[in-house]
């Protein structure tokens, strides 16, 4: 299958960490000319060094940083990936400073990303393709999720409308919302044998999910493979949510 992503310009944020880099590895395979972003300037020059991706660090909370590093970029697409998981806490003794945080990188980064980039795509008026990297966590309730979930919540939304308002200019809008990928931010909850035992048992796939799990899904979604398809949240769960 052709994805028609070479020599393609795409930015990854969040390539820093688990799931973007392996879609920064993939998407290099595919012949991508690959943008990875974080704050972590040593990790990002080191997956710089390994893939022949170029970086551009910057924080997704300072909307300057954002709108500066998007400016001049001739994009494709983008892979809003960089995201924080918060506390595991309930609606009672959620701390708020966390939830404002959880918004501030989950949701408004993305809407910033979205916002800066989405300007370039249109001017330009060739089309491209933006993927969300959502969760599990917003399509069903999970103990313990309250902050993280209301931020992915909030991603599922702004693909919708994303897609709804950028598809006249054939840029379309898509979300991935994989189940747990066992991070050490992960291992501390769904790591515990009375959190993950249960879980896992009632997901018809039993295991947890890889970073290569979730790069796949992403890749297929800014590729031409998946032309028609925009304003889809797609579970990468193991059919946890389907059951
Ligand atoms: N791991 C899971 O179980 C799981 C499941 C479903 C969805 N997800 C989602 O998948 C995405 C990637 O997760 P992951 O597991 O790969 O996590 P990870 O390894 O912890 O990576 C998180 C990434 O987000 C970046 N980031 C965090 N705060 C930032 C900020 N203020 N400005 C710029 N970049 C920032 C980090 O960059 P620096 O470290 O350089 O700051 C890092 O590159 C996230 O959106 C997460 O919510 C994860």
């Amino acid at each position: 299958m052709d994805t028609g992503l070479r020599d393609r310009t795409i930015l990854v944020t969040g390539a820093s960490g688990g799931i973007g880099a392996a879609t920064v590895r993939l998407l290099v395979q595919e012949g991508a000319r690959v943008i990875a972003s974080g704050r972590d300037a040593g990790i990002l020059t080191e997956l710089a060094a390994e893939t022949g991706c170029v970086t551009r660090p910057f924080d997704l909370t300072v909307e300057e940083e954002v709108e500066q590093a998007m400016s001049g970029l001739d994009l494709y697409g983008v892979v809003n990936c960089g995201g924080w998981g918060g506390e595991i806490a309930t609606p009672m003794d959620t701390d708020t400073d966390v939830f404002d945080k959880v918004i501030d990188i989950n949701t408004r980064g993305t809407l910033l990303v979205t916002k800066y980039a989405s300007q370039g795509m249109v001017a330009a008026g060739t089309g491209g393709s933006i993927v969300n990297v959502s969760s599990q966590a917003s399509l069903v309730g999970l103990k313990g999720h309250i902050s993280y979930a209301s931020s992915k919540g909030a991603v599922d939304a702004m693909t919708r409308v994303s897609a709804l308002e950028l598809g006249p200019h054939n840029i379309r809008v898509n979300a991935v919302n994989p189940t747990v990928v066992m991070t050490p931010m992960s291992e501390c909850y769904w790591g515990r044998e009375d959190i993950g035992g249960p879980f896992l048992n009632t997901m018809p796939l039993r295991r947890w999910a890889t970073e290569e799990d979730c790069a796949g899904p992403i890749v297929f979604l800014l590729s031409d493979a998946a032309a028609m398809i925009s304003g889809v949240c797609l579970p990468v769960d193991g059919g946890f949510t389907a059951v």
